[in-house]
């Protein structure tokens, strides 16, 4: 579904990313881990397309995304779900329009909103909260809306960066229970964390990222730094 062939990034004289070879199929879920500053967010930046590459490419289902014109990034943004540890969800807007927002932005029609949201809400676990604004939910409520925002157009990949950051152990083990629920209904997750004890109990396929390079690769791995 993805693969970076001998990608590198540069941010003015240092190397961001240096040589990075990496195959994403469909289905899978992979923890992408590695120290603060290591790339981890440069990595999923240039997938969704918001910094370009300096050298090697980037082909999503056998597009190169270096050669998309501007005018169909869109249609291939929609195919990738983005959430991170600050988590911005529209403050003076409940669950409900929060996620419903993003289907609006995306252009979908009020009765599919109406269809759809509820759904979304339900899989996340948070149909109770619907009618709630953000400062009346615990921060892993308030990242379990923004994973349902980002899911709202149906992406086929999900990047979450750092998703449990600012979380507590209770609220961050909701959130992975639930990347993994949403890896295990087909679509395909990448999980950027430092945090070990996480990555220890996914127990899912483990890319360890160090100085912009790719060091280590496991099956069913476990966090090694
Ligand atoms: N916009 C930027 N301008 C300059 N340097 C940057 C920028 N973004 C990231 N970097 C540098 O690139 C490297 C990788 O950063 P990043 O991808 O954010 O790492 P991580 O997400 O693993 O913490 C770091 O050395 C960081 O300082
Ligand atoms: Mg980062």
């Amino acid at each position: 579904m993805i693969k970076f062939e001998n990608v590198s990034k540069q941010y003015n004289k240092s190397k961001a990313l240096d040589g990075i070879n990496l195959e994403i199929h469909h289905g899978e879920f992979i923890s992408l881990v590695g120290l603060s500053g290591a790339g981890k967010t440069t990595l999923m930046k240039l997938l969704i397309g918001e910094e370009g590459i300096d050298g090697g490419r980037i082909l999503i289902d056998d597009i190169d995304i270096s050669k998309v014109k501007k005018s169909d990034m869109p249609f291939l943004r929609r195919k990738i779900g983005m959430v991170f540890q600050d988590i911005k969800l529209l403050p003076k807007r409940t669950a409900f329009e929060n996620v419903a927002f993003a289907m609006e932005v995306c252009g979908h029609r009020k009765e599919k909103i109406y269809e759809d949201v509820p759904k979304i809400l339900e899989l996340v676990g948070l149909m109770h909260k619907r009618d709630d604004f953000p400062h009346q939910m615990s921060g892993g409520e308030r990242q379990r809306v923004a994973i349902a925002r980002a899911l709202a157009h149906r992406p086929v990949l999900l990047l979450a960066d750092e998703p449990t950051g600012n979380l507590d152990e209770v609220n961050a083990n909701e959130v992975i229970d639930l990347l993994l629920k949403i890896n295990q209904l087909g679509t395909t997750v990448v999980l950027a964390t430092h945090a070990a004890d996480l990555v220890n109990k996914v127990k899912k396929r483990v890319i360890t990222i160090e100085n912009g390079r790719i060091t280590l690769e496991q099956e069913k791995g476990r966090y090694k730094l």
